[in-house]
């Protein structure tokens, strides 16, 4: 009977240490890259919260269209991959503060954030500083908006950004 009650009391310690162990196991890091959460989703550069976006500007968008020609047509279409990738849907498949991000600083987008990395995997080419003002990259970003709204209205098919993995867009 003793014995028993010994082995019991001993099972019970055992048990005990093990839940301890669980509870002091080290956390997790939130990403491997070191990067917070806000970063990951909307991108690294001087756009560091939300920003609240209205209805598409038109007046903007007709800004952010003159300046997308002189500035960034050398090396993005809007349907079809160039030294960029077709900027048709950017404004779906990223968040506005994202794009703002990378217009303003690819440099380190394309360094830093996993996302950039791919895009620069995939195109070889670094994209250039244009050195847009945060309120000229706004007026693009209208413009982005403007022309994925008329895509999809239109039924536009543009290239997809990356080649081999349809999906990671
Ligand atoms: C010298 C060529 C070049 C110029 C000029 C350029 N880009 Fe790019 N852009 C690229 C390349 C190449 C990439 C893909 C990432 C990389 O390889 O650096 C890219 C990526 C992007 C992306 C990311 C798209 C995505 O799906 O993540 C956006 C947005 C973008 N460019 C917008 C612009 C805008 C707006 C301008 C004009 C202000 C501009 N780019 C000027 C070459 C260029």
């Amino acid at each position: 009977m003793k014995n028993i009650i010994l082995i019991l009391s001993l099972l019970s310690i055992l048990a005990l240490a093990a839940c301890g162990g669980k509870e002091t196991a080290p956390a997790k890091p939130a990403n491997p890259n070191g990067l917070t959460d806000f970063e990951m989703e909307n991108g690294i550069g001087p756009v560091k919260e939300k920003i609240q976006l209205a209805e598409i500007n038109m007046d903007m968008a007709a800004k952010g269209e003159a300046t997308f020609i002189a500035k960034c047509a050398p090396c993005h279409k809007l349907d079809k991959r160039l030294v960029g990738p077709a900027q048709r849907y950017t404004a779906d498949r990223r968040t506005p503060e994202y794009i703002l991000n990378m217009i303003m600083n690819p440099d380190e987008m394309t360094k830093l954030h996993p996302t950039g990395r791919k895009m620069l995997a995939e195109y070889l080419a670094p994209m250039t500083n244009m050195n847009l003002t945060l309120e000229q990259s706004k007026e693009v970003l209208e413009y982005l908006r403007k022309i994925a709204k008329e895509g999809h209205e239109q039924n536009i098919v543009a290239d997809p950004v990356y080649r081999n993995a349809a999906n990671q867009e």
